[in-house]
């Protein structure tokens, strides 16, 4: 009896050892599709769990008058495996985040200043968008296509939320006019004039 219960006490204690509590990424390693390896526990100290740079960007750096600071996988290991990480978003006076989506993550807004007209597009067409105020919270669904803008006289900010570690974005005007596609396929597919096209061309540093 005594036996029995040292056995199952060693297995649990054999078992617990081997669970896993967290992969915090060692960015040193390749990331994989499953994410990046672990970091040792032996070496992590609570400053691993930590991000302290979620701050306002430079706006003047982008055409959209935005910046974005990411806390993803590569600025925060710490979210490695976890499928979430934050980013703030601030708006310049005209500020705009273009019209995007993101096939691998829901996004959720949480405005911290100023006004911000936010949006998207479900997939049968029907548009959802409202102007948000300081503490409004809204929700963007996985894969539909969305934007932001400032919708104020000031400058406005915002936490974001993810499920992914690692958001990917797909920019509908970068898609359109920042490659090499050729200027008539963006036209005949799209129906927009070519001057127009190779006027965003020109702006988004497309060729052809
Ligand atoms: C912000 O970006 C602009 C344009 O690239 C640059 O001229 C300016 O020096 C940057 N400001 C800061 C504080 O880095």
């Amino acid at each position: 009896m005594i036996h029995k219960f040292l056995f199952l006490f060693a297995f649990f204690l054999l078992s617990t050892s081997q669970a896993q509590d967290f992969c915090v990424a060692d960015l040193k390693s390749a990331q994989t599709p499953s994410g990046y390896p672990c970091k040792s526990p032996k070496t992590l100290t609570v400053d691993d769990f930590v991000f302290s740079n979620l701050r306002a960007g430079n706006t003047s750096a982008n055409p959209f008058k935005i910046s974005l600071t990411p806390a993803f996988v590569d600025e925060f290991p710490a979210v490695n495996g976890l499928r979430l990480s934050a980013a703030r978003l601030d708006m310049d006076v005209g500020g705009v985040v273009p019209m995007h989506s993101h096939s691998n993550t829901n996004e959720l807004l949480i405005v911290l200043s100023g006004h911000i007209t936010a949006g998207f597009i479900s997939s049968d067409n029907t548009v959802f968008v409202t102007t948000l105020s300081k503490g409004k919270v809204m929700v963007f669904p996985q894969g539909l296509l969305h934007f932001q803008i400032n919708a104020g006289g000031g400058k406005a900010s915002a936490f974001l939320s993810f499920n992914s570690e690692n958001p990917g974005a797909q920019i509908l005007d970068l898609a359109l006019f920042s490659n090499n596609l050729d200027s008539s396929f963006v036209g005949k597919t799209t129906l927009l004039d070519i001057a127009q096209i190779k006027k965003l061309k020109r702006i988004f540093g497309g060729r052809g």
